[in-house]
């Protein structure tokens, strides 16, 4: 019988470059979808019928009636926000119930961590989307996280629960707030414990018997690779792995099941929260961008900064994800713009650099060198690539040569097409 196999779609920029959107187009040819890491941070946009959905922890895949998704290992999991998404999915006529699994060593956003995440922003933090993201991976590797799966024994859960309610207060009285009682832990708990109690099952095992069966399996990454926690801008990071090695960690597969790595970027670069940037606009230029592109937070509402492509970074994340399939989302934004500018290098003290590792220290000191483009017309109505203008044409061509890879899809607009 033919072997499945597993494909990943991952962000190459600071998250938001449409990777829900791509997935939502992508799965109608996978029969599992399955999340790898992240959590209620991530939020993933798509339109049903003109419609606005955003999604943060249920697979994008489920809007597909022929695909199962998963939660996997690597992710954090707020049953309050999976209540509240398979409640709205099924009110929208989406089959929610029977459809998702989630893997039995997924960890538990409580509460506390909640709290613990908007007070450590309240005092200066990084930025975050104050979904407890942080706080519940920090209990991971302090070994003493309540994993979706813990409910099956109630002894050995109810003892680990009292130690987490026990540091975690001890955290919130650190910052001056109110304790919770393990009594309203436990009540909340036991209203959203069906949300994944039925779904539990080894998502390594549901992989491993989906590719067995000739299956399509597609990894849905949340943030981006410069949010990665080791390889992203540190501190100014999300607190899980973005990139195609969190995939293998996350959901649990060895690399030669993988197939196609696909890394969609935006024709511009967004960035939510704190951090350098080295091509951010903060012109009329970025407002337009902000405008036509809709650029405001699908999980926080914040404005999103924004800013000009930038290569060296991008072929940096291309770089450590072994991308093999870029995918382009947005270059409709830029229908009309007279000027469209490119970075191609960085200079830093008299020096120009084509690729950059993503370190503070030196985001904060490279000046992004241009190239600029002209001729921006007609993108939403091409139809192939032959119908863009002169401009658009020689902007792609640039970024290709550029990553030495060509861009295998481009998106330009909400309808479904991709050229
Ligand atoms: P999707 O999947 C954009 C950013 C936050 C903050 C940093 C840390 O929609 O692309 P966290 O709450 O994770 O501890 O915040 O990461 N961030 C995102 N930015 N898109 C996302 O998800 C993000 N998830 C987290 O703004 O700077
Ligand atoms: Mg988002």
């Amino acid at each position: 019988m033919k072997k499945g196999y597993v494909d990943v779609v991952l962000g190459l920029q600071w998250g938001d470059e449409g990777k829900g959107r791509i997935v939502h187009l992508f799965s109608k040819d996978y029969s599992l979808v399955v999340r790898f890491q992240g959590g209620a941070n991530a939020g993933h946009t798509v339109y049903i019928g003109g419609k606005k959905n955003v999604l943060h922890l249920i697979p994008t895949g489920i809007l597909h009636n022929n695909t199962r998704v998963a939660i996997a290992s690597g992710v954090v999991l707020d049953p309050e926000v999976l209540a509240h998404e398979i409640e709205f999915l099924e009110s929208e006529g989406v089959k929610v119930k029977g459809r998702y699994f989630i893997d039995y060593r997924t960890p538990i956003v409580f509460p506390f961590h909640k709290k613990e995440d908007g007070l450590f922003e309240e005092k200066g933090g990084i930025g975050s989307t104050k979904r407890g993201i942080a706080p519940a991976y920090r209990d991971v590797y302090q070994r003493f996280a309540i994993r979706a799966g813990d409910v099956l024994d109630k002894k050995h859960f109810e003892s680990i629960l009292k130690k987490q309610i026990e540091f975690n207060n001890a955290v919130l009285r650190h910052f001056g707030a109110k304790e919770l009682k393990e009594k309203e832990v436990l009540e909340w708990f036991d209203r959203y414990r069906w949300t994944f109690e039925d779904a539990l099952c080894d998502v390594s095992l549901l992989i491993k018997d989906e590719i067995e069966n000739g299956g399509a399996v597609l990894m849905e990454g949340a943030q981006g690779t410069l949010l990665d926690v080791f390889y992203g801008n540190y501190p100014y990071v999300t607190s899980s792995h973005t990139i195609l090695g969190g995939a293998l960690i996350g959901a649990g597969f060895g690399h030669s099941v993988v197939r196609r790595v696909y890394g969609v970027f935006k024709a511009y670069v967004t960035r939510v929260g704190k951090g350098p940037f080295p091509t951010e606009l903060n012109d009329e230029n970025g407002e337009k961008i902000a405008k036509i592109g809709d650029e405001y937070g699908a999980t926080t509402g914040r404005k999103r900064r924004v800013g000009w492509l930038d290569l060296p970074l991008l072929k940096y994340a291309i770089w450590i994800n072994g991308v093999t399939h870029p995918v382009m989302t947005k270059l409709d934004v830029f229908d009309g713009f007279l000027r469209v500018n490119l970075a191609v290098s960085y200079e830093m003290s008299g020096k120009q650099y084509e690729m950059i590792s993503p370190l503070t220290s030196l985001l904060e000191r490279v000046s992004p060198v241009y190239e600029s483009f002209t001729d921006f017309h007609g993108i939403k109505y091409a139809r192939t690539r032959d119908d863009f203008s002169d401009g658009v044409k020689k902007y792609i061509r640039r970024i290709e040569e550029f990553i030495g890879i060509r861009i295998a899809s481009i998106s330009k607009g909400r309808e479904d097409n991709l050229i």
